[in-house]
Formats: C-alpha cells, structure tokens, sequence
C-alpha cells in the first residue's frame, strides 16, 4: 500500500504522526492519491469533518461499488448501508441502548469489572492487561448484550481481531468479515425459534417479521465488532495514558465527578477509530474550495480531527481538566457510534476500578518496548505489561 495512503493509520505512540497535524494545517480537504481511477481525499480538519461526516445526502457508505461483482446483494450492518434501509435498520437497534436497559446493564458490567480485578490481584505481581483486562471486558459485555452462547465465544474473539486488521491485505479482512457474518446467521437461525434474552432475541421478538436473518446478521456482526475491538482498544491505550499521567490516574481513583470528564478526553486523544468509513460522493460537489467529483472517495480522519485547535488550546496533550467533551471519536450525523454510551460506561467503570484497587499500579516494561498495533482501523496495543504494586496500595490504604 503507497506510504502516503497508510499515513492517517500510522503513529508515533500514542500520538498521530507529525505528518497529519501538518496536512491539516496547510490542506484540511487534501487530495491524498488515485486508486483505481477514483480520487481519494483526507479531511483532518474537525469542522471538515463534522460537515461530511452529518451529510448523508452528498455520500454514500455502501462498499458494495468497491466490491465489483463479487458484491452481496445485502451488505448488513449499519455501518455500509445508506437510508432508507439504514433508517429502518437503526431503528431496531436503538432501543437496545437506551439509558433505561444500559442502567440495568450497569450492575452487570461492574460484576464483570470486579470479576476481572479479583482476578488480577490472585495473579503475578507482572502481568499483561491486554488479555487479562482490556480484552476480557468488553468482550463478556457485548457476549451477553448480544446472548451468545458461551462456548462460541472464542471462536468470535479471533474474527473480531483479525478483519480490522489490515496488514495481511483487503483479502484477509474481508475472509475474516464473511466468516464472522456466517457465525452470527447461524445463530440467528438458532434463535428464531426460541429467541433468547439478548438483543439478537429482543429483535426477533419486537421485529421479527420485518427483519429477515441476513439482516440481522449484519446488525449483530456490527455490534460484535463496533463494540468489541473498540472498547479493548481504549482501555488498553487509556490505562497507558493514566499510567503516563499519575495525578491523572489519582484523579480517577479519588474523584467521582472528575471521571466522565477523563474518559471523554482520553476518546478524544487517543481516537482509537482512527478513520471513519469510507464516504463515496454521490455527485460532484465543492468541498471547502475543493473539486470533489462524484464516485471520489472521501475519508475522515478522526485522530486527525481531534487534534484540531478548533477543540481547544493544545489539542495535541492529553489534559484530564480540559473544558468541553466535543470530539469525533465516535463519529458524527446519522452513523454516529450506536454504543457510545455503553462504551462510556465500561470505560468509567473499568478505569475506576483498577485505580481504586490499584493506585500504585506501573508499567512493567521500558515504554519503548511496547507493541503497537501496526496499520489497523482501530489503533491498539499487543501486550501492556504492568507491576500492581498490590502490598504498597495496602499499606498506603492501612495509614
Ligand atoms: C470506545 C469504544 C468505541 C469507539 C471509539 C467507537 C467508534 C465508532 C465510530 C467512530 C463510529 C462511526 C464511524 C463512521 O461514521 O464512519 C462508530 C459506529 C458504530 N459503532 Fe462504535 N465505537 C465504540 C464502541 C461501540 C460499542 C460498545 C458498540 C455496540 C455495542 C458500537 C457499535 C457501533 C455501531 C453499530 C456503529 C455503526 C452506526 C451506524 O452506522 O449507524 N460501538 N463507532
């Protein structure tokens, strides 16, 4: 893939490359190459961002043109569909993520959170986070939001992984999206019959007929995968940032009021989602003085964005009392992230949790060692080794 293509999804850390900060600067709608005949153009400007990302009138997100002849007649999900079948389709889902069933959900993700610490705190004085924390969470939450059964679990985990990643090629990530789509008809199929307690059985239950199994399907594989790799991502990437920042990693342990304000700022620095979809125009249009022809394609860059000083003085520094929670990290306009919520609340949850139970809590490993997942949608981290300093957390909580 040309360097110039790969730029938005490469990083310094946990920083975007000085390259993106630069482009948006002098070019916040650049051109950025051609790629079989169509042009492609970055945004990395917020408003930019903000005025293509809310309108659905001048872009499509359908793939299926990019897909050729091999293209399915439905692509699913939420993500690749345009109205009016997006309308309909949100429609389903958004009662699943109300404020009502996500507090009912809320006693259950602390129980998990718990479980997970109790775990840790049994284990090695050193441990990796990444799978014994970051991923385990988020995993068990969307499992039983979406009522999976429990012994198909791992087998969703690794396709989950694998078709964000983009290193192996286009190929590999849409093998590992069909696979992962054909695991979720099969148990969709499965609950037709006797719809279970999750959200796959709610909807069969409240729209069963208007909804067929291909679709549904779709919409599951969207939520798995929106809100898993997501979720694992951001509190792997927002442990390393607390841990950079110790008054800030206090600040959570100790202060109620302080945490939604952090988990916001770490979205926004971090901006794991670093691209949005890809928005095709459906007609030629001007875009801020550019010539954006119809058929071009025109990505957002969300970790580009989130740095504009348009969010604020130094935009570029993670700052835990920074004023204002406007971001892009989960998008914006009618694809906006479904589980952002949700998302918030694992996230508050799960980082209160370990700096309560482990405010002494360090990186185990030279920062420079750390494995950062390389040309991925969704930016993250391989292992995060950390040293819980359990016996010194104790003593401090004894005077
Ligand atoms: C920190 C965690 C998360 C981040 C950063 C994130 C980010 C995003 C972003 C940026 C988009 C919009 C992409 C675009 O417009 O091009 C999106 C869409 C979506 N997200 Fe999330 N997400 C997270 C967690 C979740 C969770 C927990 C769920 C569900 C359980 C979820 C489900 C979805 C779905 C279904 C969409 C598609 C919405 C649509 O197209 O209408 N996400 N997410």
């Amino acid at each position: 893939m040309p360097k110039k293509l790969t730029m938005p999804l490469r990083r310094d850390g946990l920083d975007p490359l000085p390259a993106l900060g630069n482009l948006r600067e002098a070019d916040p709608v650049s051109k950025l190459s051609r790629v079989f005949g169509m042009n492609v153009w970055l945004v990395t400007g917020y408003e930019h961002a903000r005025v293509v990302l809310n309108d659905m009138s001048s872009y499509s997100t359908d793939i299926r043109a990019l897909l050729g002849s091999g293209a399915p007649a439905s692509i699913g999900g939420l993500g690749f569909t345009d109205p009016p079948d997006h309308t309909r389709l949100r429609r389903f889902l958004t009662p699943e993520f109300t404020g009502r069933r996500l507090a009912a959900m809320l006693p259950r993700i602390e129980q998990i959170v718990q479980d997970r610490l109790d775990a840790l705190e049994s284990g090695d004085a050193v441990l990796d986070l990444v799978p014994q924390f970051a991923f385990p969470i988020p995993f068990l939450v969307i499992c039983e939001l979406l009522g999976l059964p429990v012994e198909d679990r791992e087998r969703f985990r690794q396709l989950g992984h694998a078709r964000f990643d983009v290193t192996g090629g286009g190929a590999g990530t849409f093998g590992a999206m069909s696979e992962s789509r054909e695991f979720l008809l099969e148990a969709v199929r499965n609950q037709r019959d006797s719809p279970g307690d999750g959200l796959i059985g709610a909807i069969i239950r409240d729209h069963g007929d208007e909804i067929d199994d291909l679709e549904l399907a779709g919409l599951a594989d969207g939520v798995f995968t929106g809100g898993y790799e997501t979720s694992a991502s951001m509190l792997a990437l927002g442990t390393l940032a607390l841990l950079r920042d110790s008054d800030a990693f206090a600040l959570v342990g100790k202060d109620d009021t302080a945490v939604d304000g952090i988990v916001d700022e770490l979205l926004r620095y971090l901006s794991i989602v670093q691209i949005s979809f890809p928005r095709f125009a459906r007609h030629d249009l001007d875009l801020f003085g550019r010539s954006v022809s119809a058929g071009d394609v025109v990505v957002c860059s969300l970790s580009g964005a989130n740095r504009d000083e348009a969010l604020g003085a130094s935009a570029d520094r993670f700052d835990p009392r920074r004023a204002g929670r406007s971001h892009l990290a989960f998008g914006h306009g009618f694809h906006r992230c479904i589980g952002s919520e949700l998302a918030r609340m694992e996230l508050r949850v799960a980082f209160r949790g370990l700096a309560r139970r482990f405010p002494d809590m360090e990186l185990a490993v030279d920062p420079s060692v750390l494995q950062f997942r390389d040309l991925s949608i969704v930016y993250g981290l391989d292992s995060l080794p950390v040293r819980l300093n359990v016996a010194a957390s104790r003593s401090e909580g004894q005077t």
